[in-house]
């Protein structure tokens, strides 16, 4: 192995520029040469990539986002911009590719392995954490620490009011950020698209908080079958009008920030076996971490979405905030 590519792809997480650096070193150190492409697959279909070198990987580690720029390439998705990725794979004479991304840019990995044979490996960066074959996703941790920060400072004003707050999280598909962030912030409720629900129920726990609760936090996770935060207060004040009642939505401060030292460490032992894993001969797999021990999961099965979330953490939350 000679020369190797890597890019972001899809939505920013923060420690990807630490698993960028830790590609780029690891493969010096092995004596490969590395690209940067440039906005995800968009640089390898423009062929708009840099050379990464020792000194260019510097001073990125703690830096949230991604300096090598992303993008959720809408021409990857077609036989055009595939085509076109390959010749910039056979122009520049790459032997193998680390894809830093989620589940859309695993499946793009899928397909373009249908048209090239070029190795890929792939890094979990996704805030989301609802890939199979890792226990932590790279951002993860981070978003869930803002999560909780946001949602402590929510707490100190809904406390002064005497008011129930409505706050929504990320999660297209998945609730493990509204989960966990509603344990560590001692939300009194939490909806999930991973479980089914009935909004007469949360009417039904309101009206039974006990009366010496002075603030109560309701977390929605954005891929939620209530369809958000906003909907959930409709309904909520449609049943009881007189109850004093916000919405926040956190939005995209959840993607950004330096990266926690969980997610620092992760993305660094994730862009060294990446690079290992090239160098062994491997392709379409993601590097993960399952308990500890490095994982090695086909794209097929890791952008399965189905980790099930612990039911325990539900009645966790009710225990724990009643
Ligand atoms: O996939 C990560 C994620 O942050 C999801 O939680 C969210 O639904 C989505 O990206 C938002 O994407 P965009 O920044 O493209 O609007």
């Amino acid at each position: 192995m000679k020369k190797i590519g890597v890019l972001t792809s899809g939505g920013d997480s923060s420690g990807m520029n630490a698993c960028i650096r830790a590609v780029a070193r690891t493969a010096k150190f092995y004596k490969i040469q590395t690209l940067g492409f440039l906005r995800g697959y968009e640089g390898l279909i423009n062929d708009d990539c840099i050379q990464l070198t020792q000194e260019s990987v510097s001073g990125i580690i703690h830096r949230g986002g991604t300096f090598l720029k992303t993008a959720r390439s809408e021409r990857f998705k077609t036989q055009e911009g595939l085509l076109k990725a390959n010749e910039t794979i056979i122009k520049n004479n790459l032997d193998g590719l680390v894809v830093i991304g989620g589940d859309g840019s695993f499946k793009g990995a899928i397909e373009f392995s249908k048209i090239s044979n070029l190795k890929i490996v792939g890094c979990p960066g996704t805030i989301d954490n609802d890939l199979v074959g890792t226990d932590f996703t790279i951002g993860y941790d981070t978003a869930i620490n803002t999560v909780v920060e946001a949602i402590d400072k929510i707490r100190d004003t809904a406390e002064s009011h005497n008011r129930v707050f409505v706050v929504e999280v990320m999660g297209r598909d998945a609730g493990i950020i509204a989960l966990r962030s509603a344990i560590a912030s001692g939300a009194e409720a939490v909806l999930v698209p991973e479980i089914k629900h009935d909004t007469k129920d949360l009417i039904l726990k309101i009206k039974n908080w006990r009366d010496t609760k002075s603030s109560k936090i309701i977390i929605v996770a954005e891929g939620d079958e209530s369809g958000g935060a906003y909907n959930v207060a409709k309904v909520i004040k449609e049943t009881l009008p007189n109850l004093d009642l916000r919405v926040t939505i956190l939005g995209h401060i959840q993607r950004g920030g330096n990266p926690s030292c969980m997610d620092r460490v992760n993305a660094s032992l994730s862009g060294f076996h990446a690079v290992k894993a090239l160098m062994e001969g491997r392709s379409n797999e993601m590097i993960g971490f399952i308990n500890k021990q490095v994982c090695y999961t086909p794209f097929e099965n890791a952008v399965k979405h189905n980790q099930t979330l612990n039911p325990d953490l539900e009645l966790l939350i009710e225990i724990l905030s009643a």
